[in-house]
């Protein structure tokens, strides 16, 4: 049977695959539209996003859309989502074990999708997607090719609302982000306030 989105939304509602369902709220699936160009990963939800089971609704969410809006973007435009769909507790870093089970979830919706550009939010994002030995002071901003998409990481949002001294590394990345959209993706208008 071909995949969909109602069956995979319906696995990861009911899904007790890891420890993380004993203490979610809410499964957070994921936001935004699914005939996307461009997608979003971040790590895991925190607590606003468990209360509510959407991504980004937090500080964090506020300013990512922020972010986007920069470069003339908005949730309507773009699909976002996370490594692990459910909380991991007092905010940690989702383990291996945890990203594991819940990686093909992410991976079924990217084939739902078929995005051609993929932002990786944060260092755990880029480790699964780009490489095990990331160093996101260092390769943030750096495109690659990885399974027919575009791939780059840029800060996490938390983490610039934590050192706004990254902020102006972010600003070049999201105008790199603005020009690769630009050149290859087809139906992603973007407001252009300039
Ligand atoms: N941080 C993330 O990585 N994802 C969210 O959905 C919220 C905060």
């Amino acid at each position: 049977m071909p995949d969909s989105w109602e069956l995979l939304e319906r696995e990861c509602q009911n899904c007790r695959e890891c420890a993380l369902c004993q203490t979610r709220q809410n499964v957070v699936f994921g936001v935004g539209n699914p005939q996307a160009e461009i997608m979003l990963v971040g790590e895991g939800p925190g607590a606003n996003e468990d209360e509510q089971g959407i991504p980004f609704v937090g500080r964090a969410g506020q300013f990512l859309d922020d972010m986007l809006s920069i470069i003339g973007l908005d949730r309507t435009m773009v699909y976002i989502a996370n490594i692990v769909k459910c909380r991991p507790p007092g905010n940690r870093d989702p383990l291996n074990v945890e990203q594991d089970a819940c990686i093909g979830y992410l991976y079924r919706q990217i084939a739902l999708i078929q995005p051609k550009i993929l932002v990786c939010l944060g260092r755990i994002a880029a480790m699964r997607f780009i490489s095990e030995k990331f160093r996101i002071t260092k390769e943030h901003g750096i495109w690659n090719d990885i399974n027919g998409m575009r791939v780059m990481a840029m800060y996490h949002p938390s983490a610039l609302l934590r050192d706004p001294g990254k902020r102006p590394e972010t600003f070049d990345d999201l105008k790199s982000l603005q020009r690769e959209i630009d050149r290859i993706c087809e139906h992603t208008e973007r407001k252009r306030p300039w």
